[in-house]
């Protein structure tokens, strides 16, 4: 594509990383010296970056795995889809594994199954947004019942000694009476990480179920103008100033 088919063209395009990307990691923030660079010839992005893919008019869910999801998390996602429809889950299972960690992917990792249950509520069946956001907490606690041990990725990520928050704790002991609980307890009995060479499985696999179970807006998703509309533009459109 040429520089006069993306918008601002013939300028700089200047980026202010988000705060909460750059936020005590070190990294510093570059937005003072940017904003003493803008004249004529720069200017602070916004709209589409021609640096990353360029999102169709009406974006998809899949597109979002295809042009802005992270390979590890796209390859977690579907990686755990696909063990939960072979041990004959039901969709809405399966629906909620390939959902659960897309704000890792392109948005937020921090309490990233809040964020993630809370993009996807429009859209889904109110039990698959519940089980996406109580993962997070159900990931910290065992249960036999199913076979469910404490991730050994977890001594790895946070060390031995790590212990969950009190939040943490408050909101699993409320999933685990929950009726939806074992919906989310499934979630994380196929949550597990592969970090290996081999190809992730084909998104083709979960079209016919996300046709089924995740409403589409017939806008695209961002250009609708539901409550977490907001939050797939901030993935489509991550550079924006503001
Ligand atoms: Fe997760
Ligand atoms: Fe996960």
């Amino acid at each position: 594509m040429s520089e006069s088919e993306w918008p601002q063209p013939g300028r700089e395009r200047l980026i202010v990383p988000a705060p909460v990307g750059i936020c005590g990691t070190g990294i510093a923030n570059p937005e003072e010296g940017l904003l003493r660079k803008l004249d004529a010839r720069h200017v602070m992005m916004m709209g589409d970056n021609p640096a990353l893919a360029r999102f169709p008019a009406k974006p998809t869910l899949l597109d979002f795995f295809r042009l802005r999801l992270q390979r590890i998390t796209v390859k977690h996602l579907l990686t755990s889809a696909s063990r939960a429809l072979d041990a004959g889950q039901s969709e809405k299972v399966v629906l909620a594994c390939l959902l659960h960690d897309i704000s890792n992917g392109a948005l937020i990792r921090s309490d990233h199954g809040y964020w993630g249950a809370q993009l996807i509520a429009p859209y889904v069946d109110e039990e698959i947004a519940w089980a996406v956001q109580y993962h997070q907490a159900l990931r910290y606690f065992p249960d036999e019942s199913v076979g469910y041990a404490y991730p050994d990725s977890y001594h790895r990520f946070f060390g031995a000694d790590f212990t969950p928050p009190a939040y943490i704790r408050r909101d699993a002991e409320y999933a685990r009476t929950h009726r939806w609980y074992m919906t989310s307890r499934l979630v994380t009995l196929y949550d597990i990480y592969f970090f290996d060479d081999s190809p992730p499985p084909d998104t083709e696999r979960f079209e016919d179920i996300i046709g089924r179970h995740f409403r589409q807006p017939a806008e695209g998703l961002g250009m609708d103008a539901s409550p977490s509309a907001h939050m797939w533009r901030t993935m489509i459109w991550p550079n924006n100033f503001l």
